[in-house]
């Protein structure tokens, strides 16, 4: 038994090596995420979990985010994307702030959270927490309660973010790279790996406007630049070609650490994603893939528009991200740090 599952884990290995090999790796289409059906969390999870037992717990978890923020709005979007990175690998349990071991490669450590950040600043969180009550409020839940003040706090929607998760005991860098869409993939792609949690291409197409706040690395635009659909040299066709000269400069062929801004606002959660989009000035093929065929023009045309009802339908798609298959009751553990278990 023990030297099967070892030889799994070396074929995982394996396997992770095999995708990051390629140059710039998001080639390696990222295989069918595995079908977990949601379970139904609205009466578990509930707003006042922690009414008892930490009665400042929203708070501490707001002022500190805030007060992060006024040193760095950037970061908002680091603290959107680590929730989001969370709750797509099975489910809301902070299994992605666990740090690798000797054997044991974590999610964080995945092709897909390539130089993800934000999470020093989760932990900040969480010793403010463990000063007013320790062991109590698990990494779940702050990952779910700063993503929520991080957007509201940089001009977006807010959203009632129900509490109650606890954390898991296990981190695994391929389950990453096999739930998490990759930054090469077009619409039908897209849609398909948001179907299996799911959510359909409307909801795809609305929480893809998270791209409004924060930052990429060269990494993932790469493809878009230099490598569409895999063939060398070639530039996808659907980007500005004004803007893909100024994408080549801050990114020169090769360059994968160099940082570019999600949009031309990226302190502020606004519709200008979605200009972008529909101007063909998109970081990632995925961005541009919105609007490929006329159903995703419909919707970016509809949500660019200022009376649109993109804030609404981005809280409500928040909240059922929030509620994928968390660890509930007796499952997993309270974390008393982040990136190790107990
Ligand atoms: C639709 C498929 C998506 C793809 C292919 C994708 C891909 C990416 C990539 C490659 C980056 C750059 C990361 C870096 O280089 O540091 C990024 C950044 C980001 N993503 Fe996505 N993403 C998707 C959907 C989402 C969703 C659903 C959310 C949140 C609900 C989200 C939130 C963010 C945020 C806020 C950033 C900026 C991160 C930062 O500032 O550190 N993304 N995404
Ligand atoms: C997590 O591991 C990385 C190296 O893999 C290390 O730099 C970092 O300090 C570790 N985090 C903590 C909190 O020890
Ligand atoms: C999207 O990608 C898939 C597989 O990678 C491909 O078979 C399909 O033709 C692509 N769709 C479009 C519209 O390009
Ligand atoms: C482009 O993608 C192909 C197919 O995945 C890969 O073999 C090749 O190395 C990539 N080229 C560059 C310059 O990244
Ligand atoms: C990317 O470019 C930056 C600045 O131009 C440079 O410091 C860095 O070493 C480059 N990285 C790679 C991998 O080429």
């Amino acid at each position: 038994m023990a030297s099967a599952r070892s030889n799994l884990y070396v074929l995982s290995v394996l396997l992770l090596a095999a995708v990051c090999d390629a140059h710039w790796g998001w080639w390696a289409p990222a295989p069918a995420a595995p079908v977990a059906p949601p379970k139904p969390v609205d009466a578990i999870l509930s707003e006042d979990f922690y009414s008892y037992t930490c009665p400042q717990a929203t708070d501490v978890v707001k002022k500190v985010v805030l007060s992060i923020l006024k040193k760095n709005r950037n970061l908002a979007g680091g603290f959107l994307r680590l929730h989001f990175h969370d709750c797509w690998v099975n489910g809301c349990d902070g299994s992605l702030l666990l740090n690798s071991t000797a054997d044991n490669q974590a999610e964080r450590d995945g092709f897909t959270n390539f130089l993800i950040r934000g999470i020093p600043e989760i932990d900040e969180i969480k010793e403010a927490l463990e000063k007013v009550c320790p062991n109590t409020v698990s990494c779940a839940d702050i990952l779910a309660l700063a993503a929520r003040d991080a957007t509201a706090g940089v001009g977006g929607p807010s959203w009632p973010v129900y509490l109650g998760r606890r954390d898991s005991r296990v981190s695994r860098a391929l389950d990453a790279d096999t739930n998490l869409p990759f930054p090469s993939l077009n619409f039908t792609e897209l849609v398909q790996n948001f179907a299996p949690k799911g959510f359909g291409a409307r909801e795809m197409i609305v929480l893809s406007g998270s791209h409004t706040i924060g930052r990429t690395h060269c990494n993932g635009i790469g493809p878009n630049l230099y490598n569409y659909t895999g063939i060398d040299d070639l530039t996808n066709p659907a980007l500005d070609s004004k803007f893909a000269r100024v994408l080549k400069k801050k990114c020169p062929k090769g360059n994968r650490t160099n940082i570019v801004d999600m949009d031309r606002t990226k302190n502020l959660f606004d519709r200008e994603y979605f200009k972008g989009v529909l101007n063909h000035k998109g970081v990632f093929i995925s961005d541009l893939a919105l609007i490929e065929n006329t159903f995703g023009l419909r919707v970016v045309t509809e949500l660019v528009a200022r009376s649109s009802s993109f804030f609404r339908e981005f809280a409500d798609a928040m909240v059922k991200m929030g509620n994928l298959s968390p660890l509930t009751g007796a499952e997993g553990e309270i974390r008393k740090h982040c990136q190790f278990v107990n």
